[in-house]
């Protein structure tokens, strides 16, 4: 069977639940992208996931619960490790944030990619919390895209990547937040609980720490986890990948300090599509191929709804062969994670 897209109805929910439970894949909406789901505790339906996204072994998978209890199941944590988890579980979920832990045995090994640690996460949204309920098993997906592309946030964008694979994907919608979860990883070290965050997203670092001082968690340091650029680098989160979210054409950031004679010195800008933001390039707009905004006010929540699917939308536009973003100015660290996805969609090239 190839992918097909079915409507998030009683029907949908029972056969994708069968379907799980049998060991095949099931693509699903979350409040931050799409994922493409597999029964988290059967390796061998994990395996399909590999295969259909060409995604490399060493890339560890999200395992999806409904709650901090079924979460508590697969995780192994000593008592400060739980108490940090049980405060961010109880203040973020659902929503927004995977917590890396040590897993529990019983977790395959193909989903923590050899490793001792699980990424853990409770979505919001309603279709993925249904499908959690009908199915009755925890949902290891990762971003339901091919490896390295942008991820999808519709369930079109789903169909377009993994035509080929035998997946049903349910439909419920543009996911609303757009940029995928923050990963935090929880550990404890001699003096309190290490938490690094490995990939920003819409979930703070100022979020985890307000949430750490309120519940009166002591000892506990919040850290960044720096941007890999050497794809050959040792990885402990693979998804940092400099060069990620690629669309298929090239794509550069435009600093502001960048003149439009200078811009077009470097690049074709007659073949370009500009992806701009708020009024920033307006001046200029006219001179490109073709020409969307992420957001005509300059809001974040719009911004990172629509960076995937212009993203998309740009690289399927005919006869163009670059993309033009701008680089932003980070106004605050809720800026963050869009301009992660923006400066590794564009592979860090800067044009200045
Ligand atoms: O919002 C999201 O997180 C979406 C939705 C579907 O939940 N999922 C998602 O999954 O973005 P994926 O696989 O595309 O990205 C997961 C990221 C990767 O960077 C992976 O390396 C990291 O989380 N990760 C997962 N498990 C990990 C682990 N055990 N240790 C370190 N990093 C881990
Ligand atoms: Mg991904």
């Amino acid at each position: 069977m190839f992918a097909k897209i079915d409507p998030a109805n009683s029907t949908t929910f029972s056969c994708a639940g069968e379907r799980l439970r049998k060991g095949e894949l099931v693509a699903f909406p979350t409040e931050t992208v799409y994922g493409l789901g597999a029964h988290a505790l059967d390796a061998q339906a994990i395996e399909k996931i590999f295969v259909a996204k060409g995604r490399p072994k060493t890339d560890p998978l999200i395992v999806h619960v409904l709650s901090i209890i079924e979460a508590l199941d697969l995780a192994v944590l000593d008592g400060a490790e739980h108490a940090a988890f049980e405060a961010l579980a109880t203040a973020f979920w659902p929503g927004p944030l995977t917590l890396v832990v040590r897993a529990q045995e019983l977790i395959p090994k193909n989903v923590t990619a050899g490793g001792i640690f699980v990424g853990l996460r409770a979505p919001a949204h309603d279709v993925a919390r249904e499908l959690l309920r009908v199915s009755g098993v925890p949902i290891a997906a990762p971003s339901a895209n091919r490896f390295g592309h942008v991820s999808p946030t519709t369930a079109q964008h789903v169909l377009n990547d993994l035509r080929a694979s035998d997946v049903l994907i349910i439909d419920g919608g543009a996911s609303q937040v757009g940029v995928e979860s923050t990963v935090l990883k929880l550990m404890s070290v001699s003096d309190g609980v290490q938490l690094e965050i490995l990939r920003p997203g819409f979930i703070t670092q100022k979020d985890i720490e307000t949430c750490l001082m309120k519940t009166a968690i002591q000892n506990a340091t919040v850290v960044q986890k720096t941007m890999i650029v050497s794809q050959t680098e040792a990885q402990q989160s693979p998804g940092q990948l400099l060069t990620h979210y690629s669309p298929r054409l090239k794509c550069y950031l435009w600093d502001k300090t960048c003149s439009f004679e200078n811009l077009s010195k470097q690049i074709d800008v007659s073949k370009s599509v500009l992806i701009n933001f708020g009024k920033n390039f307006d001046a200029h707009a006219p001179l490109f191929f073709r020409t969307f905004n992420l957001s005509v006010n300059a809001k974040i929540d719009e911004t990172s709804q629509n960076l995937f699917s212009l993203l998309r939308e740009a690289e399927d536009v005919v006869g163009a062969e670059i993309i033009v973003l701008p680089n932003l100015e980070l106004a605050d660290e809720k800026w963050a994670a869009v301009y992660d996805r923006m400066f590794r969609a564009a592979s860090g090239k800067i044009l200045k």
